[in-house]
């Protein structure tokens, strides 16, 4: 199974997560704003999307690049870093991604500043069982 991680990232957290996933699983990956060439979704079996969450939502940047971008009849995993609310990014993300199976979701605490390794080894685990599903 081809995977790809598909992350928006500021501050790095939701990247530090992105790397683990992508290590774990042998993911390619793909950073929001996109650099040179777009990504070919259709190649790949399972997608895990990644973002921080802005104003209790998903970031204007990846809304925006989701709403434009088609991606459909996957799966895809959800992921997100925060510092203290979540709010509604799941939902956010879920709405934006109709047409796809939603096979997961985790929620990281800043995981460069909180718990690092545990963080990272429960996202290594995380995706490790999302791949053998
Ligand atoms: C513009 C902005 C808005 C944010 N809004 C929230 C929020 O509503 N809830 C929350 O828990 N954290 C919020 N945060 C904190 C980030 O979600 C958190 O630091 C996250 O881990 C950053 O991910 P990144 O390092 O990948 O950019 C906000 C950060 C920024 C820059």
């Amino acid at each position: 199974m081809k995977a790809l991680v598909l992350y928006f990232s500021l501050t790095g957290n939701t990247k530090f997560i992105s790397h683990i996933i992508r290590d774990a699983i042998g993911a390619d990956e793909a950073r929001i704003p996109l650099q040179g060439e777009g990504v070919q979704f259709e190649n790949y079996d399972v997608i895990f999307i990644g973002t921080p969450v802005w104003a209790f939502g998903v970031p204007r940047p990846l809304q925006r690049f989701l709403e434009k971008t088609t991606i459909s009849q996957k799966r895809i995993a959800i992921f997100c870093s925060f510092s203290f609310i979540q709010g509604i990014v799941f939902s956010g993300l879920r709405g934006l991604l109709k047409g796809n199976t939603i096979v997961g979701q985790r929620a990281f605490r800043e995981p460069r500043r909180y718990k690092s390794k545990y963080q990272a080894a429960i996202a290594r685990e995380w995706a490790q069982a999302i791949m053998a599903s």
